[in-house]
Formats: structure tokens, C-alpha cells, sequence
């Protein structure tokens, strides 16, 4: 078993986590070097250039947090070429240059989404089942950055199950070329990236409802298929948008899917980490820390697992969440790991704790 403890220690529940009970309690908060410093894992967030560009409390929050910093749309083909032919690369230039002069890496989010493709492209290639009409994004997009990048989601979302070709989703791609998309997709990209690491990025495999294990069951049917079949993928991003509304995630079930995924010999990393509440109504020292409480429950479960390589969350201060604000009355939703003051929060605290857990400092002067 490729895990660092016994598995079955830590899965006793959430009173029982170890990542949980190591961090403080509120009112106490911290403050360090940033969760870059602290272990081989990368830390990452997502961030929108223009916001990284206006607010500098934000920029230099991203540089002294995060190893990886994901663009949240800007290498997206409907924000990079909503007109064909009209590339927009200067927002992703500029967030390369600014993480890139900190000595950080991008992580490329993401070459194949069936819903980041623009109107004209989809047309295009229902039309034409064209392949090198997706191919001629990869070459706009990618040896621009290619010392920037050093991991690509290459594939995002392909899974939807009760309905379709072994889980698939049936998306335009499907319609125009198949589920060897998905491989053509993985090959095309190592092409142009031989050294990267390439993702698929999936979410909706947590949960304890029986779609989420239908997903997950689904997605081993895929990797199993592209292993097998040697396409060039390094790993599978686990999608982390929790929600408190569908109640505590499956600790067993996702171990054992994170195993799994472990034996066919591929990476995971914990990608699109966020928190969406469900209690407008409790105080907020309670609301933070059912926050915390979530992500502690799901950093359990994947921490032990050695193919881990890194966490990123979904935004890193609750002013610029995708996530809507939670009630007139309770205002921002707060699913991130800092306010929208900049401020550390539980969930910050349990990030930290977990990352301490892992493997030995990257820096010897950490306090
Ligand atoms: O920037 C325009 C603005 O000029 C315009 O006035 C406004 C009107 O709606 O739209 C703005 O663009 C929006 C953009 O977010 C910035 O806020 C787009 O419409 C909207 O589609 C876009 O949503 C993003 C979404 O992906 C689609 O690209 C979210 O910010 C982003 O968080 C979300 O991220 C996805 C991951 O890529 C994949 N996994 C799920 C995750 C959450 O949905």
C-alpha cells in the first residue's frame, strides 16, 4: 500500500481528525511564513489576473502563499480566443510574469473543457469534426507558457454518468469525435509539453450520495482504459468544491478510490478547493469552523496517500469567490482560507496543519 500510515487509523470520523485536532481553535490565529514554505506539497490558488493586477494586498498574498497560482480563466479558449483567430494571451502573460519573477509556477487550467469552448469553435467542430481545429488552441496556448506551466488540466469534466458511453459525458466532443477525445487530447498535449504533468480534472467524486460513487466508478473506468492503453496522463485533479449542504463527504469510499487511482500509478492533487455553506444563520466563529471542519474531513483521507502532490484552492480570500455570497443578511460566503480582509481563518489553520503533517520542510528557517 503506497501510503505513509495505516489508513483505517484515520478514518474514525471527523471528531478523530488528526488535521482537525492540531489546529487552533478560533481566536487564535497565526501568523508564519505562508504555506509555500512548509513541505514538498504544493500549495496553489486560483486567482483572475485583473484582480491579482489592481489589488496588491492579493498579489502579494498569492507569492508568499502558494507554490502554483491557476489562472481561473485566463487560458480558458473562450477567454483566450472568443473570436477565432483574435488571441487574448496579455492577462495570462502578465500572471506568468508576475508568479514567474517570485520564482512560482502556473498550473494550465484547461486546454479541453466542453465549457470553456467558444460558440464558433463549437460549431465548427460539430461541423467539420475537425481535430486540429482543437489542436491550433493547444498551439496557441501552450508554447507561450511553456516555462511558465508545468502541469495542465488537458481534459476537464469528461465524466457525467446515466447516460452515455461508459460514463461519459455526452458534450460536443463525444458527438464530433468519439471518446478517443480524450486520448487524442492527452497525446496532443504531451506533444507540446513533454516535460508537464497532465491532468484530468473531475469533480463530484467525494460525496456519500450514489452519484458521487457512481463517478468515481466511472472515472477508474477511464483511467483504467487510457493506462492500459498507455496514453500519456500523469494524474487526476479531485475536484474539492464542498458543499455543507450534501452533508459530510465519503471518507471510506473516496480512500478507496484515491488507492486505486494510486495503483494504476498515477498522481492526485487535491484541485478547486472551496467550501460552500449552508447556515446563514449561526455565528460566524461557528460557519468558520464548519468550514474547517470540511476541509479537514476530506485532507484525512488524502494526506497519507504519497501520490499526493499538491492542494489548490478555488480563490484564496472570500472577496473573489465564484461562490455567491451566502444570505443578504450573512453576506460573503466564507469557503476560502482567508476573509476578504486577508485575514487567516480555520480553514487556513487546518491547511497549515495538514501541510506540517506531510513530508519534511522545504525550508530550514520555517518557525
Ligand atoms: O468578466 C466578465 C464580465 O466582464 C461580465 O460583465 C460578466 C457578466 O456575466 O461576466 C464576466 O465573466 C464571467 C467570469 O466568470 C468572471 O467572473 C463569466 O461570465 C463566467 O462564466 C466566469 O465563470 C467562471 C467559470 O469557471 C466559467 O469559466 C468562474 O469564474 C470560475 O470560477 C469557474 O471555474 C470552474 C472551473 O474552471 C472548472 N470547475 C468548476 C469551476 C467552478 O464553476
Amino acid at each position: 500500500m503506497n501510503i505513509h500510515t495505516d489508513r483505517r487509523s484515520i478514518l474514525g470520523g471527523l471528531l478523530a481528525s488528526p488535521v482537525l485536532s492540531m489546529a487552533p481553535t478560533a481566536g487564535k490565529q497565526k501568523s508564519r511564513g505562508g504555506l509555500s514554505t512548509l513541505t514538498d506539497l504544493d500549495f496553489g490558488c486560483a486567482v483572475q489576473a485583473r484582480h491579482v493586477l489592481v489589488d496588491q494586498g492579493l498579489r502579494e498574498t498569492i507569492l508568499k502563499e502558494c507554490d502554483t497560482i491557476t489562472p481561473e480563466l485566463e487560458l480558458k479558449w473562450d477567454f483566450v480566443e472568443s473570436d477565432k483567430g483574435q488571441l487574448n494571451l496579455a492577462p495570462a502573460q502578465q500572471l506568468a510574469q508576475i508568479v514567474t519573477d517570485a520564482g512560482k509556477k502556473l498550473h494550465g487550467h484547461a486546454l479541453v473543457w466542453h465549457k470553456s469552448t467558444p460558440a464558433w469553435a463549437i460549431e465548427a467542430i460539430l461541423d467539420q469534426r475537425e481535430w486540429s481545429i482543437v489542436t491550433n488552441f493547444f498551439d496557441a496556448i501552450m508554447p507561450p507558457f511553456s516555462k511558465a506551466i508545468d502541469s495542465w488540466d488537458v481534459v476537464n469534466e469528461p465524466i457525467e454518468t446515466g447516460h452515455g458511453e461508459d460514463g461519459l459525458r455526452n458534450s460536443f466532443l463525444m458527438r464530433a469525435f468519439g471518446a478517443d477525445y480524450i486520448e487524442r487530447a492527452f497525446v496532443d498535449a504531451r506533444a507540446r509539453a513533454s516535460r508537464a504533468d497532465l491532468y484530468l480534472n473531475e469533480f463530484g467524486l467525494l460525496d456519500a450520495q450514489s452519484y458521487s460513487s457512481a463517478k468515481r466508478a466511472a472515472t477508474l473506468r477511464l483511467l483504467e482504459r487510457l493506462v492500459s492503453r498507455g496514453v500519456p496522463i500523469d494524474g487526476l485533479g479531485i475536484q474539492g468544491h464542498l458543499d455543507l449542504k450534501r452533508g459530510p463527504i465519503d471518507q471510506q469510499g473516496v480512500s478507496n478510490f484515491v488507492q486505486k487511482v494510486a495503483d494504476l500509478g498515477l498522481k492526485i492533487r487535491i484541485s478547486e478547493l472551496d467550501v460552500r455553506e449552508a447556515s446563514p444563520d449561526i455565528p460566524q466563529t461557528n460557519r468558520d469552523q464548519e468550514v474547517a471542519n470540511a476541509v479537514a474531513a476530506l485532507l484525512d483521507v488524502v494526506l497519507p496517500f504519497d501520490n499526493l502532490t499538491g492542494i489548490t484552492c478555488w480563490g484564496i480570500s472570500d472577496r473573489y469567490s465564484w461562490l455567491p455570497p451566502l444570505s443578504i443578511t450573512a453576506g460573503l460566503n466564507r469557503g476560502l482560507p482567508l476573509d476578504s480582509d486577508l485575514r487567516q481563518k480555520p480553514m487556513y489553520w487546518v491547511l497549515e496543519n495538514a501541510l506540517r503533517q506531510r513530508k519534511p520542510s522545504k525550508s530550514s528557517d520555517r518557525v
